[in-house]
């Protein structure tokens, strides 16, 4: 479909992507309206939708003229006017080189403001962007109380909502129920790490119970790294009210004579092919339009921090850096601990803000580190928490007045008890924020990587800077972003992590400037399996790191065997988080293999399209998934027994994704078995693997002392 938006009658107004089709209202002098998003529609479908018995919704509803239905703007007027009435006064389209940008212009006729909504179309990938733009056009200030980027009507049926939650350590968990009445409202108040507690994500699964692989659903993303709501509200009427937006929560947004608010965009996908389908069209986009180098493949790495924790020295950095050079890795990363002078950074009570090199632990400096890895024929990356400081430390000693507070009170400590976040809205601190990155990247040109980290809440809802409190959170990520697109013009090649607690910083808000993100502190492979999962849902295997631990795991005290931790870890990013001074021969040769087989797919892992088949949420004693090149000639199929008992019947392991014409040899990867499996080197039909599947042994073929409780398998699939 070419189209991207036509105007059919005057005020209808139609987005097309390859797949999709939203339609809506605007008629001059009128609300407008929307009328449909789903499936692809031709013209005669788009034109019958009324006949058909369709109902158009307030595309943007405002507060106090229609009812008492929730709005998704609303705000005080000078003179103290509560309501507002917005009729559409002009739109406009045009083109981009991946589809369209339309604008919807609203104006109130009493009260003087004016309410831009736009859409941008990503036809290849079968996105729809909206976000809104509220200028006050009076001659006195007025103030936003709610202002979200986006409302959608999803009509009432047999309808799921699939959400993420979670806490540190146990990030990106889904939970899936049926959107019933009432109100459901996600939020998330950190202020600096988004995606711990819950995610600005969310999933609509039309038909039901949602399936990974069939069914209608509709996909959304608020790309906000601050504070948001997703609310889904449901009265007794035909449709549930799904709104998202910054959260308003404390935070009323007051607009000077002639200012505009902008929204963050919220991204809608629709896809007919499940959740999966879904998945596939953000992880597309994201890759193309979002996320930093979405297109160039991530290096293996060891990051030193369950290593070593906070116990850096040079010779123990070498150390790690032969040691992962000898396993195939391609870039060390040297974590926490390594800087601070009058207040050396012994543990995680001190030093934040002081980025100058301990010489006492590194006497060469990261000059000499870098070497090393030279050296070893690696890259070398390094942590940093640049939002942050401790009290304990020379930089709040000179500048106590960067830190977030409330006027006239104490200041609230995280972390070790004294860490405190820096004032982003602060342009000084801007500023020194940029001076870090650009310091240590001046100084040595050829650090390759960084892990960005950022450890505490906004706990003192204060800034010393800006006088309207009430605006921090804008003003927070307004300095953040600016401060990234600063670093981001001056070094477009580094490699950036955004890590917040672990996973606290998986948002489309936040990934423009990054390249990946740390899932979670939680490295056990089994609880992996379910973080992954849902985080998948939204974000691509390249931009999830994904690290093989040591055991006991140190935040569960797991154990599981090295193969089945390998084998999670290579779905996602793959990077080592372990000392390897502690694994045997045996283990570090089975990871310079691991290693390579990863390296030989890395390519279908992080730029194919994910189909997930069995979920660990369904409790079926396994797992598995896979990604499947977008020429479907290749393929890595992952398989993890995640409950063991003896006796065990599970079903044969069926695809998704191939090309039921192609014929494709079956390869194992990460093989420990003493034989190989009775497919390893024969060839199927896409065909016979979607519809018949593979049977796979429910354990592996090992000796006696190497048995354990846990088995998995990696499969590469490629045409013949
Ligand atoms: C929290 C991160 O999630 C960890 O990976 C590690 O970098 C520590 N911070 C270091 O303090």
């Amino acid at each position: 479909m070419n189209a991207l938006v036509t105007l059919l009658l005057a005020s209808t107004i139609i987005l097309n992507t390859n797949n999709s089709t939203m339609v809506l209202n605007a008629e001059t002098g009128r609300e407008a309206q929307i009328l449909y998003y789903g499936a692809a529609l031709g013209p005669n479908e788009t034109a019958a939708l009324e006949d058909a018995g369709f109902r158009a919704s307030s595309l943007y509803p405002a507060f106090g003229l229609r009812g008492a239905a929730e709005p998704a703007v609303s705000m005080i007027q000078a003179d103290g006017n509560l309501t507002l009435d917005l009729r559409v006064s002009e739109v406009s389209a045009q083109k981009w080189q991946n589809g369209e940008v339309l604008s919807i212009t609203s104006c109130d006729p009493v009260c003087p403001v004016t309410v831009k909504n736009f859409f941008k179309t990503y036809e290849a990938e079968n996105i729809i962007e909206t976000w809104v733009e509220i200028t006050n056009t009076g001659k006195k200030e007025s103030t936003l109380t709610r202002y979200y980027s986006g409302h959608l009507p999803v009509r009432v049926g047999d309808v799921w909502l699939s959400t993420l939650y979670g806490t540190w350590a146990n990030e990106g968990r889904v939970c899936e129920e049926p959107l019933a009445r009432g109100l459901k409202l996600i939020k998330n108040m950190d202020g600096t790490r988004n995606s711990h507690t819950s995610h600005a994500e969310a999933m609509i699964s039309l038909d039901g119970k949602p399936c990974e692989n069939s069914g209608r659903v509709i996909g959304l993303a608020l790309e906000w790294g601050g504070n948001y709501e997703l609310r889904f509200q449901t009265n007794d009427s035909d449709f549930h009210h799904v709104f998202a937006g910054i959260c308003p929560d404390n935070a009323p947004y007051t607009l000077a004579k002639g200012e505009t608010f902008k929204s963050p965009a919220l991204a809608y996908s629709y896809s007919g092919e499940g959740l999966s389908g879904v998945s596939r069209n953000f992880h597309r986009w994201g890759r193309k339009y979002r996320l930093a180098h979405g297109d160039i493949e991530r290096k293996v790495l060891l990051n030193s921090w369950e290593g070593v924790y906070f116990d850096i020295n040079e010779p123990g950095m070498d150390q790690m850096m032969g040691d992962i050079a000898s396993m195939g890795g391609e870039l060390f990363v040297m974590d926490d601990g390594w800087f601070g002078v009058k207040y050396p950074r012994k543990n995680d009570s001190s030093s934040l803000g002081d980025w100058e090199v301990d010489r006492t632990k590194l006497p060469g400096g990261i000059g000499a580190l870098v070497k090393m890895a030279d050296g070893h024929g690696i890259r070398f990356g390094i942590w940093i928490e640049p939002e942050m400081t401790n009290s304990v430390s020379e930089l709040y000693e000179k500048h106590p007045e960067w830190v977030l507070k409330a006027p006239g009170r104490e200041n609230v400590y995280g972390r070790g008890g004294t860490q405190l976040v820096l004032d982003m809205a602060n342009p000084q601190v801007q500023d020194y924020v940029f001076g870090i990155v650009d310091g240590l990247l001046t100084q040595n040109p050829r650090i390759d990587y960084i892990k960005w980290d950022a450890n505490m809440n906004i706990s003192a809802y204060g800034s010393q800077y800006t006088k309207d409190q009430a605006r921090l959170d804008v003003a927070y990520w307004d300095g953040f972003a600016r401060t990234c697109d600063r670093i981001r013009a001056k070094y477009p090649d580094v490699t950036i992590q955004a890590c917040a607690s672990g996973g606290g910083r998986a948002n489309w808000g936040v990934l423009p400037w990054f390249d990946e993100f740390w899932t979670s502190d939680n490295t056990d492979a089994l609880q992996r399996i379910y973080m992954q999962w849902g985080t998948s849902y939204f974000f691509p295997a390249i931009a999830m790191a994904s690290h093989i631990s040591a055991t006991p795991n140190h935040t569960v005290f797991r154990t599981t065997s090295l193969k089945f931790r390998c084998d999670v870890a290579c779905s996602g990013r793959l990077g080592m988080e372990i000392q390897p001074k502690n694994m045997t021969d045996a283990e570090k040769d089975f990871c310079r293999k691991v290693i390579a087989d990863y390296k030989g797919v890395r390519p279908v892992v992080q730029f194919g399209d994910i189909y997930r088949l069995t979920s660990p949420y369904d409790n079926k004693g396994f797992a598995s998934m896979m990604y499947v090149t977008s020429e479907k000639d290749k393929a890595v199929f992952y398989w993890w027994k995640i409950a063991n008992f003896y006796d065990q019947h599970f079903p044969r392991a069926v695809m998704a994704g191939l090309d039921p014409e192609k014929t494709y040899r079956v390869h194992e990867l990460n093989r420990i078995d003493i034989t190989p499996l009775p497919c390893e080197g024969k060839c199927f039909s896409g065909r016979f693997l979607m519809e018949n599947g593979l049977d796979l042994p429910s354990s592996n073929n090992v000796d006696y002392n190497m048995k354990s409780d846990w088995s998995s398998r990696v499969l590469y699939l490629t045409v013949e």
